[in-house]
């Protein structure tokens, strides 16, 4: 059997399933944010080569139990991820690296390092970054932080730069804060040229949004009108 007939199965059953996981979720990790991640992590990919079934698998399984959707436990995911694809029979070694690079891609605060081991693993991340970033990444933000109920923005609770993961998790007062304390530092943590190359442009975005904002907020920010 070629390699497609065997992963072409597995990759459709591994879609319907995360789009059942996912369904109607409301806080920009829904089934629409995994085929976004897919499709630019393939498109990375074109240009930075890696194994194309590894990278799919783990686009695909990347959200389905977010550490943030499970008290901060970041081995729910990975291990979720694992059985099911045990399930179906995919390789021990497959499953093994598509479990770690579940584990190694969030991000845990601006001062939290955290390396990527494999080519895979760096071309996924930067594709579910690129995800957080533009003008998509707005749209998902404020639609996080409505979920949430945390104010679009705070002007007397200014960011923070969190050097540990407990301080992430607990933290980030307004959406527009999370611009500082994650988003707008994305361009520059991108891991291969052709996912900086697409950060950069919706980079620009996030700026231009963001001085739209504070000029229409105005002297309502405290900060501005003293
Ligand atoms: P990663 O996949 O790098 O771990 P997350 O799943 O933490 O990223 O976050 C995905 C998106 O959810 C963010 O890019 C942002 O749009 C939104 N989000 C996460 N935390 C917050 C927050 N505190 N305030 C607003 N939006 C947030
Ligand atoms: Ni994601």
């Amino acid at each position: 059997m070629s390699t497609d007939a065997v992963h072409t199965p597995i990759l459709s059953r591994t879609e319907q399933h995360v789009a059942a996981q996912l369904g109607d979720d409301a806080t920009g990790h829904d089934i629409w944010h995994v085929l976004r991640v897919r499709d630019n992590a393939l498109r990375i990919a074109d240009a930075e080569g890696g194994d194309r079934f590894v990278i799919e698998l783990a686009a695909l399984l990347h959200d389905i139990a977010d550490w943030k959707f499970h008290d901060g436990d970041d081995a729910v995911g990975p291990e979720r991820a694992a059985a099911f694809l045990r399930d179906l029979d995919v390789a021990e070694n497959t499953v093994a690296h598509v479990a770690q690079i579940i584990f190694e891609m969030p991000f845990r605060g601006a001062g939290v390092p955290n390396p990527i081991s494999t080519l895979e693993g760096k071309i996924v991340q930067d594709a579910d970054r690129l995800d957080a970033i533009g003008a998509i990444g707005i749209a998902r933000t404020f639609a996080y932080g409505g979920a949430k109920g945390q104010p679009m923005h705070a002007p007397g609770a200014p960011p923070e730069q969190h050097d540990t993961f407990d301080a992430y998790r607990l933290g980030g007062r307004s959406t527009i804060n999370h611009f500082h304390e994650k988003l707008l530092l994305l361009k520059d943590r991108m891991n291969t040229d052709e996912g900086r190359r697409l950060a950069e442009v919706r980079h620009g975005r996030m700026i231009t949004f963001l001085e739209d904002f504070h000029e229409e907020w105005g002297k309502a920010d405290f900060t501005h009108g003293r």
